[in-house]
């Protein structure tokens, strides 16, 4: 049997702008996919998935696991047809939209094959089968989701050819709370939604991609200082500039008040937006109990985790 892992993930900075080149900033989360591979029986692939999830989001992501699926076994160059697997995926990373979940996935599938089938990816490798894979999910990913689950850490992210990956340094890990709309949220619509407002109004959408892009200079400073009330007020500001493309929603909204208005430094949707999840900054145990026991008040589910692991 072959086993691999792979990071949830967070955006902090940049979500959509990321698509177009502009710097971006993620991390790791402290959930991890776990996905095993074994030999079986007959031909072809099976797949028992049992991550936790947000009600929905399997049934309705499964004709793009399968598609993802068949783009990692291609690009890991395994015949399921001369040696039939069965995967398992588990782990303690909810199967959700907007906390990385298909990128965790590929990434450990891709890393399970390699110990199953003796092939010694390196962590480049697998993060490549993870993008071929994240395909079958996002159409055109950007590439900051599989890099994020197979690296883990605080990543600096520039899409290009090829893409420019710098790990930063956190001085140590920073409490965050995630609160979850429960909106199984479509990235690929949210991306194409996007594409098109971009291209008919050109003028405002290029104003605020300028502004996305300042920003991503002065996010990574202020965190590379460890100073988090600017890192906090930055990320309000890049809410603002989500709102204006259109990619937030009335739940996100309401989520990134309440956290604010409970001691957040500052929150923001993260993702593709739409529904999934947001993300507020909370250093310290205390102002994050606080955010995440609001959010639940509300009756919406927080995850505690931390940044920078
Ligand atoms: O919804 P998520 O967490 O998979 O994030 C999507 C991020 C986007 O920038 C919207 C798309 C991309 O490919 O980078």
């Amino acid at each position: 049997m072959g086993e691999g892992s792979g990071y949830g993930k967070v955006i902090l900075f940049n979500e959509h702008f990321v698509v177009y080149g502009i710097p971006a900033i993620a991390s790791a989360i402290g959930s991890k996919t776990i996905a095993r591979v074994d030999k079986t029986e007959g031909t072809g692939w099976t797949i028992k998935d049992e991550r936790p999830e947000t009600p929905g989001y399997k049934k309705n992501k499964m004709d793009h696991q399968n598609d993802s699926i068949e783009r990692i076994l291609k690009a890991a160059g395994i015949d399921v047809n001369q040696t039939p697997i069965n995967i398992y995926l588990g782990g303690d990373l909810k199967a959700a939209s907007g906390v990385g979940a298909s990128a965790a996935s590929c990434a450990a599938i891709a890393r399970a094959l390699s110990v199953q089938f003796n092939l010694g990816f390196s962590d480049e490798r697998v993060n490549e089968i993870a993008y071929e894979g994240e395909k079958g999910y996002h159409g055109t990913p950007s590439g900051i989701d599989n890099t994020a689950a197979t690296f883990g850490g605080l990543i600096w992210f520039k899409r290009g050819d090829p893409s420019f990956i710098k790990r930063l340094a956190l001085k140590q890990p920073v409490e965050i709370v995630m609160g979850n709309t429960g909106v199984v949220a479509n990235t690929k619509a949210a991306v194409a939604g996007v594409k098109e407002r971009k291209e008919n109004e050109p003028e405002k959408y290029d104003k605020i991609f300028d502004e996305a892009k300042e920003l991503a200079q002065k996010a990574r400073s202020a965190l590379e200082v460890h100073d988090l009330q600017t890192v906090g007020q930055l990320m309000n500001k890049n809410h603002e500039l989500l709102q204006q493309i259109e990619v937030s929603s009335q739940d996100l909204d309401f989520l990134v008040k309440l956290a604010r208005d409970n001691g957040a430094h500052g929150a923001k949707m993260t993702g593709g937006g739409l529904g999934g999840y947001m993300v507020a900054l909370t250093p310290g145990k205390e102002v994050q109990e606080k955010v995440a026991q609001a959010m639940e008040k509300e009756g919406f589910e927080a995850l505690i985790t931390k940044i920078g692991v």
